[in-house]
């Protein structure tokens, strides 16, 4: 199914649209031209270094602590608009053109405190106060949020904020007593349509940075430039900037690009454009589609959600990725498009070897189609990791297993993160000992037994071979257990680490 028609259009059709090479932006409602900085420069070190804005702290540089947190309005966001928290050190300065960022400056209006402000004085919410800008950001955006409903999502909304000093109890106070209480200029603000930008074309001491705004604008530089490292919520990119000062000569940021961000629904089963952020596909999997609700619960943190997307999420092809091995057990296909046209693979013909994908070099990810999942179907997604939150897997795994009305399997996928060189790895053996068996404890005993020969892990800081081993026979034996009496389970509110006692 052709989900996106690449319609060549003039750039008069376009609305002639131009080209600027200039960062337009607002920060704290005051509008900025940037230029003169290098585009891989990020947020966090434009704004204390060359703004002096230095409320914005840095802790680690990774998208690990919140210190950097600051918010941007979504005015298109769906079903409404919204401000949202990100971390500022893993965004490059490009990707905020045409964006309206606060930061913790921007709070106090006419000498009077913001509310959220207030809240932390009264909970006495902040001790050294490093970490306070920074928690009062993701407050900040609790406080417009009107969806927040249920009890896990006030955790979720504060974990990618460390205090290494306060203690949690009155953080969280705070986001309780804010939630969707938002009823100020601020609120009046975010329902003001958003402002046009035109497509950036930004170069600076040879780096040149590329921000289109339609997908065919997208596929004629990538055929142009073929070597162009493609960005999109850029959580993974900005760490290996920062972090390795990675860079190269050209990058193509996917992130303005409309026609890419959506995530719908119908009867063929769940499109999703690949810059569908990741928050976004949670909200839309809470009740169908549940394994990628359930997964994203525990991925990365509430401010990585806000920019790191799906395509971006398996674009790298990371063993360790939480994401491939859903798609792959819901049996995804991957969409890749170029100037060529547009083509669908399954994740197995996708994921090529360690980091390694059937990309060529002037096709970036346009989406994912999953089927619907049948009534006769069972699945699940698992994560085990040694933190709560915010933390990468040991082993990440989902289980797929369709049967038919005499209780045989007809169908089994089995894949798994963080036990192989590749993403989303097939747990082949074991799909092979259940397929034509009942589906019955003992049977998924010899089936779990197997995935031992499946993989042959290997030890490092997160796990012990042994350990990862184990969790991914458990992960399946979990899954029996699970969905013994619901086929496709519920989100759950903590990763599950169902671990063998005796070996
Ligand atoms: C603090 C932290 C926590 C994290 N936690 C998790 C976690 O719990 N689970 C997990 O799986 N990952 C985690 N990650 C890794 C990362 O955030 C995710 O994989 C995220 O989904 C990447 O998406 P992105 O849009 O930011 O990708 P980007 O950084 O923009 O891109 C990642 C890679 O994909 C390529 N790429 C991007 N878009 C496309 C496209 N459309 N077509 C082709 N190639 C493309 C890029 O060139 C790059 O190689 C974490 C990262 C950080 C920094
Ligand atoms: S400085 Fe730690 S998340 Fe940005
Ligand atoms: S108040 Fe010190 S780190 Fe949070």
């Amino acid at each position: 199914m052709l989900l996106i028609q690449s319609s060549k259009q003039s750039a008069k059709e376009r609305g002639n649209r131009g080209t600027m090479n200039k960062i337009l932006c607002t920060i704290n409602d005051k509008p900025y031209e940037i230029e003169g900085v290098p585009p891989t420069m990020s947020l966090l070190h434009y704004l204390r270094d060359v703004l002096h804005l230095t409320g914005t702290k840095e802790g680690c540089n990774e998208g690990d602590c919140g210190a950097c947190t600051v918010v941007l309005r979504d005015a298109s966001a769906k079903p409404e608009p919204r401000y949202r928290a990100i971390n500022a050190c893993l965004m490059l300065l490009p990707m905020i053109h045409g964006q309206e960022i606060y930061t913790i400056e921007g709070l106090a209006k006419d000498e009077k405190r913001h509310a959220v402000q207030e809240s932390i004085m009264t909970h006495y919410a902040s001790q050294c106060g490093y970490c306070t800008p920074g928690v009062a950001m993701s407050l900040f955006e609790a406080t417009y949020r009107h969806d927040m409903t249920q009890p896990w999502q006030f955790t979720e909304q504060m974990a990618g904020n460390l205090c290494r000093c306060t203690g949690y109890r009155p953080i969280m106070a705070c986001v309780h007593e804010l939630a969707g209480t938002g009823d100020d200029d601020f609120a009046v603000k975010l329902r003001e349509p958003a402002h046009p930008v035109e497509t950036l074309d930004y170069t600076y001491d040879g780096i040149r940075f590329y921000v289109p705004m339609t997908l065919d604008e997208a596929t004629d530089f990538k055929s142009s430039h073929p070597d162009a490292v493609v960005v999109s919520g850029s959580s993974d990119v900005s760490v290996l900037i920062n972090k390795h000062a990675r860079k190269t000569d050209t990058y193509m940021c996917l992130s303005h690009i409309a026609e890419l961000s959506g995530v719908t629904k119908d009867a063929d089963g769940l499109h999703i454009g690949s810059m569908c952020r990741l928050a976004n596909l949670e909200a839309a999997c809470q009740e169908e589609y549940v394994p990628f609700g359930r997964i994203l619960r525990f991925f990365a943190s509430h401010q990585i959600k806000q920019v790191a997307t799906v395509g971006g999420s398996v674009g790298g092809a990371s063993p360790v990725g939480d994401f491939a091995p859903v798609l792959t057990a819901l049996n995804a296909r991957v969409r890749l498009i170029s100037s060529r046209g547009e083509r669908s693979l399954s994740m197995g013909e996708f994921i090529l070897g360690y980091r390694k994908t059937a990309l060529e070099k002037d096709e970036f990810i346009s989406g994912f189609d999953v089927p619907p999942i049948p009534s006769n179907a069972r699945c699940a997604s698992y994560k085990v990791s040694k933190r709560l939150e915010l933390d990468i897997s040991s082993v990440s795994g989902t289980c797929y297993v369709e049967t038919d009305d005499n209780n045989i399997v007809t169908v089994a996928r089995l894949s798994f993160g963080g036990v192989a060189a590749v993403a989303g790895a097939r747990a082949k053996l074991a799909e092979s000992a259940l397929i034509g068996k009942a589906w019955t404890e003992e049977n998924v005993e010899i089936a779990a037994q197997k995935i031992a020969e499946d993989f042959t892990p290997i030890s490092d800081f997160r796990a012990s071979a042994w350990y990862r081993q184990t969790v991914a026979c458990n992960i399946l034996r979990g899954f029996y257990q699970e969905t013994l009496t619901d086929h496709v389970p519920a989100r759950m509110y903590r990763p599950t680490a169902t671990i063998q006692l005796e070996q």
